[in-house]
């Protein structure tokens, strides 16, 4: 099954466990990167003033963070364009993420984000008008030069596939302490070919000038396999090979019982 199909966050029907209850850390990244993202957007709307400004999100996933950074954008601008008393200008806002994504729970709070941001922007703002986009960003999404500004944070250090070459890495889910070289070798080549391939399509989908800001998980350390990053995945596949040979344990167990009754 490949990943695309199968990969989302938690949608909202899953309560206490959903993307929507479950994403501060993320939030709070993109506060932290705020004031890059504003700087750009500002820098791309007073060089060019357009009168129809597009943004996309990539991998917007679904819950609170899903429109934050659109409306720190979006008000930035408005901010520029009230001082410099220009003409209200249309938004038209892009938000991707895959075909699995709750894309309906974003839609059905859009009405109330509307409200909220023009109350809190104030004076005349022009239409807002929002497009799902189910699709890879590791393929074209976007009409060629139709974009004027693209922001994706906390979604580009997901892979478009498992590495090819993993073989040598069985019980683990990512790299480990342990991994040979080959193993590393291979999710870095993935990564390349993935990166490669986004900025790709990116490029011909950017208006000429167009700008971009991508946040994406990353370490300050040399060593791959440092406690930075992974150590939580080598613990989560602790967590699954013992839930695996408990499964077996007690497979074995019903399995050979009536042997033993009989
Ligand atoms: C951790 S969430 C981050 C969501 C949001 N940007 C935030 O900051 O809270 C990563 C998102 O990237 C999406 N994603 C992963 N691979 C993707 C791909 N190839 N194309 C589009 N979205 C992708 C996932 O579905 C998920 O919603």
């Amino acid at each position: 099954m490949e990943v695309i199909q199968v990969l989302h966050m938690n949608g909202s029907g899953a309560g206490d466990f959903s993307y929507a209850n479950n994403s501060l850390l993320q939030s709070k990244v993109i506060s932290m990167t705020r004031p890059i993202a504003e700087e750009a957007i500002n820098n791309l709307y007073c060089s060019t003033f357009p009168t129809s400004f597009t943004i996309a999100d990539l991998g917007c996933s679904s819950g609170p963070n899903t429109l934050m950074a659109v409306s720190q954008l979006i008000k930035t601008v408005e901010n520029s364009r009230q001082k410099l008393n220009k003409k209200p200008i249309e938004y038209q806002v892009l938000l991707n993420d895959l075909p699995g994504n709750d894309f309906n729970t974003i839609f059905k709070s859009l009405p109330n984000f509307l409200e909220n941001l023009k109350m809190e922007i104030g004076g005349d703002v022009g239409p807002c008008l929002f497009t799902g986009v189910p699709g890879s960003f590791y393929g074209r999404l976007f009409p060629s030069k139709s974009v004027h500004f693209i922001h994706s944070s906390y979604s580009l250090h997901w892979l478009s596939k498992v590495p090819q070459g993993l073989e040598e890495s069985k019980r683990n889910i990512y790299l480990v302490n342990a991994s040979p070289k080959r193993v590393v070798k291979a999710y870095y080549k993935q990564f390349q070919e993935d990166f490669e391939l986004f900025l790709k399509c990116r490029g011909e989908e950017l208006v000429k000038g167009g700008s971009m800001v991508l946040t994406l998980l990353g370490r300050r350390s040399q060593d791959p396999t440092s406690k930075e990053c992974c150590y939580i995945w080598e613990l989560l596949a602790l967590a699954l090979n013992d839930m695996v040979s408990q499964v077996f344990f007690f497979q074995n167990y019903i399995i050979n019982f009536p042997k033993i009754c009989c």
